[in-house]
């Protein structure tokens, strides 16, 4: 439904549409609220398929189609892909398909570690599919070929991410970490772009096991704020209500999701998710 009165055409109140395969994508939600706290999102984590990372190009493509087809019946003005394993290879899909802006979550910490980077030598982190593309290697090329870019499958995090193990204490998180994250050390990299939208909810760990002189990248708060300042020039935005309100769906059951998502979302959402089926 379009705004109304003297700004009529010059906003959409229709909602945001974002997806994730599970819970990681509220960590680009979360931003984007605070940037644009009145607007409507519709929220689809396949929690029932998480993780996306370790399968094959086809399967995620055949994912992220039926994802993206179960928001496009929501209404929406704009559909983020918050799921950089996705945006790392099935894209091209999903633009084609659909007539609205489509934002993927590549681009955005690509350009703000480059320009945050003071010796030029750029960590990325990821799913193996993520890693496997290339993605993050071209998108910090395209910026300059001058960079050099050390990457790390980090298969783990996700499942991780998923159970909780999350807390800066955690044992079991913070071993993985430190062996996943060993190359990059030793690359001595200054940079590290967090490439999967779980990651953030590891960051505490992370910046433990590389050290605080290491910035890291939240590749979904980065694209939050492109989203933001891309919608208003477009004049997207929407002119509804002090507060938007958030409609969370997932593939699997309810209860997991809803009390680790009402803590990092710092609100009770518990009556706000429902289980949906995709295929
Ligand atoms: N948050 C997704 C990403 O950004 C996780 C993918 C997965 O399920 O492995 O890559």
């Amino acid at each position: 439904m379009a705004g109304s009165g003297l700004l009529e055409g010059l906003m959409d109140n229709r909602a945001i549409g974002i997806f994730d395969s599970g819970l990681g994508g509220l960590t680009m939600v979360k931003k984007l609220l605070q940037l644009l706290p009145n607007e409507d999102v519709v929220y689809l984590g396949d929690t029932g398929r998480v993780p996306y990372g370790s399968r094959s190009v086809d399967t995620i493509i055949k994912y992220a189609g039926q994802d993206a087809e179960f928001l496009a019946m929501h209404n929406i003005k704009t559909m983020v892909v918050a799921c950089n394993t996705v945006c790392s290879v099935a894209m091209d899909n999903l633009t084609e398909a659909y007539d609205m802006p489509i934002y993927e979550v590549i681009t955005a910490p690509a350009t703000a570690a480059a320009k945050n980077t003071k010796n030029g030598k750029i960590g990325v982190i990821g799913t193996a599919a993520t890693i496997r593309s290339g993605a993050y290697k071209s998108a910090i090329s395209n910026i300059s070929a001058e960079f050099e870019v050390y990457m790390a499958a980090c298969p783990l995090f996700v499942p991780l991410v998923e159970e909780g193990f999350l807390g800066a204490d955690n044992e079991i998180a913070t071993k993985v970490a430190e062996q996943y994250l060993k190359s990059l050390k030793e690359s001595a990299v200054d940079t590290l772009i967090l490439g999967c939208t779980h990651y953030p909810l590891l960051s505490d760990i992370i910046s433990k096991v590389m050290g605080e002189a290491v910035n890291l990248i939240d590749s979904g708060a980065e694209t939050a704020k492109l989203v933001a300042s891309d919608l208003q020039q477009k004049k997207l935005l929407s002119d509804a209500k002090p507060e938007g309100e958030i409609k969370y769906f997932v593939t699997d059951s309810i209860d997991g999701f809803s009390a680790r998502a009402s803590r990092f979302m710092r609100s009770d959402i518990e009556g706000k998710v429902q289980q949906v089926t995709l295929d």
